[in-house]
């Protein structure tokens, strides 16, 4: 804990926090965790602000530490504002455990039940937090479980 001009701050970030490789476990997801994943997606999902395409969608992610965090797809009236389920589901996950989050695995399913894989930008937001992620969704013949680096050849990396 640091107090800077009266704010007290959780904590200060260092270079450190930020190496996101090495040591990460990409294993199979084991069948616990991909139900409770779905599940926790699945519940999420009835939260969706999806008022102008009625496509509710909810993502749960697994983290290196095996923590669930969720996210629903928030719209707005200017629809270029609107904000998938994959990403709220890390960008609260980083509001919750910091920078140094390390994505294990991510669900994505929608009320519809129909096919739906991250979108492009999504993708990359998962690759950022998550390189060897395994990302799990409804294909046109099923549940797909793939690695990011399948579904994101080549993801950008500043460093
Ligand atoms: N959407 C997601 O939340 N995740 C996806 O993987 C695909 C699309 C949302 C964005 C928008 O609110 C709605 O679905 C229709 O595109």
């Amino acid at each position: 804990m640091v107090t800077i001009r009266g704010f007290t701050i959780g904590r200060v970030i260092s270079v450190s926090d930020f190496v996101l490789d090495g040591g990460m476990d990409n294993s199979p997801i084991a069948a616990k965790d991909r139900e409770r994943l779905t599940q926790a997606a699945y519940a999420v999902a009835g939260n969706a602000y999806a008022m102008y395409s009625q496509f509710e969608v909810g993502a749960a992610l697994l983290t290196a530490e095996g923590e669930v965090i969720s996210g629903c797809n928030v719209e707005n009236a200017s629809y270029g504002l609107t904000m998938c389920a994959e990403r709220s589901a890390i960008f609260g996950a980083v509001s919750k455990f910091g920078p140094a989050l390390s994505v294990r695995a991510i669900a994505v399913v929608n009320c519809k039940n129909v096919p739906c894989s991250p979108c492009g930008a999504c993708r990359q937001v998962i690759y950022e937090f998550g390189p060897e992620a395994t990302v799990i969704f409804r294909g046109s013949d099923g549940w797909n479980e793939v690695s990011i680096t399948d579904l994101l050849p080549y993801g950008f990396r500043l460093k």
